[in-house]
């Protein structure tokens, strides 16, 4: 299956790691509802890595764990579709997953049918316990559960996840992915955040319509609580991560526990514009407009023409690096300006040449430039 579009969801990892069950996932699929979050376009319910039976069932079936899930996947799955969500699971490529439940190698065709007959709309399909003599192969596996998804007779959309090795970027697209993980693991620290954020330049030609990166769950509002907590970030670094990802064409996909969310958080993850920039229709390769990594100014051209344009700043000094209209073919002669509007504060600011406004530490000022007739 193809969407269009980076998904927007929730997953059960960052917050809850294998310790979930079917009373956090329906009380999550509720608190999707009750937040605002499903109105402001999130639909993915995806639990993770830990909903697993040890061993498979005498039919050689994936089977859920039954003291967490007491009802079965399909009844979760029921429950999040009630909701008018849609449903998530998670496997691997290896012969056992990162946490050591059954794996789905060599068993892709009989595990695509039974998530198809669970009713899941998303696979996470994850690289641990992979055979070492088939390594230098693995895109074999994933194009395996690829072509297995797409006959199943279900719309799966397939989020292949190998942290971005083996050179992904190039062939993961082949396997019927939606989204390729481009990243390690993320956990909640600014160090992870900035680390990830640095690694993007190279790969950002293979991302794009069809086929996004994927910069892994968000931390915003975990607060250093949970699985992958560690010190958290401050309200600065959030901001600056689901700016980056959502500028990326990343899914964002919530990783804090949205049933206890503070309402700073949640005004983020449901902030209009920033979602609009994610979603918008093109979904064209962002690019860098100066050379500086550590305070990159990436743009991204959008469907109506207007440019998305984020100045991050990844030191702990302040930075200002300048918006330059002939960076955007915009030299004095085509006779334009750029209309810039704050994603985050609503500030308005007309560019007839440079534009150069001071970004905190660890901060971002993302705008969205609309080109105007002098
Ligand atoms: C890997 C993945 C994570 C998570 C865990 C689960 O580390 O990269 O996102 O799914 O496995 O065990």
């Amino acid at each position: 299956m193809i969407q269009y579009k980076p998904p927007l969801g929730w997953n059960s990892w960052n917050f809850f790691g294998a310790n979930i069950s079917e009373k956090t996932v329906t009380e999550t699929a509720d608190a999707m509802v009750a937040t605002g979050l499903k109105a402001a376009g999130y639909e993915y319910i995806i639990i993770d890595d830990g909903w697993q039976a040890m061993q498979r069932d005498g039919n050689g079936r994936l089977a859920a764990d039954r003291a967490k899930f007491p009802s079965g996947i399909k009844a979760v799955s029921d429950y999040v579709h009630e909701k008018g969500l849609k449903f998530g699971l998670y496997s691997c490529a290896g012969l056992r997953t990162c946490a050591n439940y059954p794996g789905s190698y060599d068993y892709e065709y009989v595990d695509a049918e039974t998530f198809s007959e669970w009713g899941v709309d998303y696979l996470k399909y994850d690289f641990c316990h992979f055979p070492v003599y088939d390594h230098e192969q693995c895109w074999l596996f994933f194009r395996r559960m690829g072509a297995a998804l797409a006959g199943c007779g279900r719309p799966i959309l397939f989020a292949a996840c190998n942290w971005g090795i083996n050179g992904a970027e190039k062939w993961m697209k082949t396997s019927g992915a939606t989204t390729w993980r481009s990243t390690l693991d993320i956990v909640d620290t600014w160090e992870s955040v900035k680390s990830i954020a640095l690694a993007q330049e190279d790969i950002q030609p293979y991302n794009g319509l069809g086929c996004f990166n994927d910069l892994d769950m968000l931390t915003v509002g975990m607060n250093g609580c949970g699985n992958v907590g560690v010190t958290g970030c401050t309200e600065t670094e959030y901001r600056t991560q689901i700016s980056f990802w959502a500028l990326m064409n990343s899914p964002l996909i919530i990783g804090a526990d949205i049933r206890n969310i503070d309402f700073g958080s949640l005004q983020m993850l449901k902030n209009r514009m920033l979602l609009e920039i994610n979603q918008d229709p093109a979904g064209r390769q962002p690019f860098m407009t100066n050379r500086h990594s550590e305070h990159p100014v990436w743009t991204r051209l959008l469907d109506n023409g207007d440019y998305a344009i984020g100045c991050f700043n990844f030191t702990d000094s302040p930075s200002c690096d300048p918006i330059l209209l002939p960076d955007y073919g915009l030299a004095k002669a085509c006779g334009r300006y750029m209309v810039l509007t704050d994603v985050w504060t609503g500030e308005k600011f007309e560019v007839r040449d440079v534009f150069c406004r001071s970004v905190a530490p660890h901060g971002v000022n993302l705008y969205r430039g609309e080109i105007k007739n002098v």
